[in-house]
């Protein structure tokens, strides 16, 4: 095995609904720095897709693989991805991104992400079109439509899995603002000089969805999609 980084403290893994999990790991930021950081599980028969990879102890693994097979792993976002070279090689998973998503420290994808190739069979492909650099969101089409986001689209009910600086930070930096909260940092790095990505949130928010995960924070059942449009209208 390679020198990958080590399992960060994390959670138990949760079902969300209908075969997407979710489990809530976390990463060091800097010393003292400690984030909450999730992971989404995508069941499909036996094959499992994990989104945003997020290295588990023994025992987590142990539970992922009593789920299904880990075939599948994706980076929807640029920043998230230190633990993705090590699903390819611990489980053999497929790396999808989208077109360019990958940076140079990542592994090279081995499938594009595409509205129409996608490792989920009943998923949908949302890319930011106006953001600096790549991100996307995965539509599941189950229990009313569950969105899966990276950075762009947070929610905060708690700041479960941070240390207290972290606590701290999150609470600052305003990712505890509303529900379904647009990550302030991740905004204003991939939002273009002069420009706006709200026409993008606004084609997010048309999506069919009830629930909301995204890589950081906690799931957000039922009024996601509302939540979502209530933040569009707050932020620009
Ligand atoms: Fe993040």
């Amino acid at each position: 095995m390679s020198n990958h980084p080590a399992a960060m403290p994390h959670g138990p893994i949760e079902e969300i609904a209908d075969g997407v999990f979710w489990v809530q790991g976390s990463i060091q930021l800097a010393p003292g720095m400690r984030l909450s950081r999730n992971m989404v599980i995508v069941r499909s028969g036996n094959d499992l897709t994990v989104a945003s990879p997020v290295r588990l102890s023994e025992d987590g693994e142990t539970e992922l693989e009593k789920l299904g097979s880990v075939r599948h792993a994706v980076k929807l976002g640029v920043f998230h991805g230190v633990d993705d070279a090590y699903y390819l090689e611990r489980f053999g998973a497929t790396y999808w991104a989208l077109p360019d998503g990958a940076r140079p420290q990542d592994p090279t994808p081995q499938q594009v992400l595409r509205p129409d190739s996608l490792p989920i069979p009943d998923a949908e492909l949302f890319e930011y079109q106006d953001s600096k650099e790549k991100e996307g969101a995965l539509l599941i089409r189950r229990a009313g439509g569950i969105l899966i986001s990276c950075d762009a689209v947070q929610n905060w009910p708690d700041t479960k899995g941070c240390s207290l600086p972290a606590k701290l930070a999150a609470h600052l930096i305003g990712f505890r603002r509303r529900r379904a909260q647009i990550g302030p940092p991740w905004l204003k790095k991939m939002t273009p000089d002069g420009g706006s990505l709200k026409a993008d949130f606004e084609r997010l928010a048309k999506l069919d969805f009830a629930h909301l995960i995204g890589a950081h924070g906690a799931p957000l059942r039922d009024t996601a999609r509302e939540d979502l449009q209530a933040t569009i209208e707050a932020t620009f």
